[in-house]
């Protein structure tokens, strides 16, 4: 088995998808998971021109690749089979392509109604929280003893270790910033971001080859806490940014990127392949701005985009570190 993993270094809205979307085109992978969240998640997709926006299911499902929600997650079954719907309309193949793990849980109204109440945290009101909490607690309700779902049902241990030539791809959803164990606590979702979190679907570590962690070139964080920068400059990042949440349509606050927070992400996670997205947003705006790694407060200013590229690489490759660094300027494109 291989595996390669695609994981947000922020605090999700890093594009992903994006990513995903694009690494699939290679044609190597057998599968391709989603190791965590719900539909709290929202990926952005451009496939063959059209958007697709996807809550639940990977975007495997795109290339005809077998596409499983995996023993990590949480499934909301109205909105999983109302995103089977939207695929279809939109001309993709979706049959026998569209995997539950059994031991996936399950989302339910009860834990929406719950979300809905949450000001505390400002979650997506999309029921994560207290479906994870069941999860934790031994109340939870198994993918499996679900009855509509039976036809999607998948063994994950027998799926992906029956057979030894199988390329999976691992789809993360949110990011370290919003991770259970590793982001800004309380602000944070109730699942794993990080790669540890895929290797709990069932990958074992020896397996993994790269890990992709994906980040913006600024930083946005939809929730409860402050985060937006002060100034008119972060206003016009988030409108030239189209910095709206996916799931909820919130305004994103927005910051300059914290590259003190971004290098212990990426240690945390392995990473061994860095995308920097929507460096045309900053061209857009012309500044090229830093949170610098002594003071979250203190923003360093650079003289363009190569002193900023410069610095980023002297920043991130200190001591040996031989990350792949790609800087990405088009929502279609890496
Ligand atoms: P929850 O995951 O809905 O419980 O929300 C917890 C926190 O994570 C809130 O600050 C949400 O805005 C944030 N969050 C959850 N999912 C996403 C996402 O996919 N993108 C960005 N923020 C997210
Ligand atoms: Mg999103």
């Amino acid at each position: 088995m291989i595996a390669d993993i695609v994981l947000g270094l922020s605090y999700g809205d890093e594009g992903k998808g994006k990513v995903t979307h694009h690494l699939l085109k290679s044609g190597e992978y057998t599968h391709c998971l989603r190791f965590n969240g719900g539909c709290n998640a929202g990926h952005t997709i451009y496939h063959e021109g059209k958007k697709f926006v996807t809550h639940h299911i990977p975007a495997g499902v795109f290339f005809g690749i077998k596409s499983i929600i995996g023993p990590g997650c949480v499934v909301n079954l109205e909105q999983f089979f109302k995103e089977i719907q939207e695929l279809r309309d939109g001309g993709i193949d979706v049959r026998d392509k569209i995997f539950i793990a059994e031991n996936a849980h399950i989302i339910t109204d009860r834990h929406m109604a719950e979300d809905r109440n949450d000001y505390q945290i400002g979650t997506t009101k999309r029921g994560n929280g207290p479906a994870y909490r069941d999860k934790y607690s031994r109340r939870g309700i198994l993918a499996a003893d679900v009855e509509v779902l039976q036809k999607y049902i998948i063994d994950v241990f027998a799926e992906f270790h029956e057979n030894k030539n199988n390329v999976i791809l691992c789809e993360g959803a949110q990011g370290f910033g919003l991770d259970i164990d590793w982001g800004d606590y309380p602000f944070v979702t109730s699942s794993h971001c990080t790669s540890a979190g895929a290797l709990l679907n069932g990958i074992p570590p020896q397996a993994v080859r790269r890990v992709y962690g994906v980040t913006k070139a600024y930083d946005t964080y939809v929730g409860a806490k402050k985060f937006h920068g002060e100034g008119r400059i972060f206003d016009l990042i988030q409108q030239a940014g189209a910095e709206y949440g996916a799931t909820t349509g919130r305004a994103r606050q927005c910051n300059w990127l914290n590259l003190k927070d971004l290098k212990k992400a990426m240690d945390v996670n392995g990473v061994t392949d860095l995308i920097i997205n929507k460096v045309d947003i900053l061209r857009e705006v012309g500044k090229w701005n830093l949170r610098s790694y002594k003071n979250n407060a203190i923003s360093l200013q650079l003289q363009d985009e190569d002193g900023w590229k410069q610095y980023i690489q002297k920043y991130l490759r200190t001591g040996g570190n031989d990350v792949n660094i790609t800087c990405s300027d088009s929502p279609e494109r890496i």
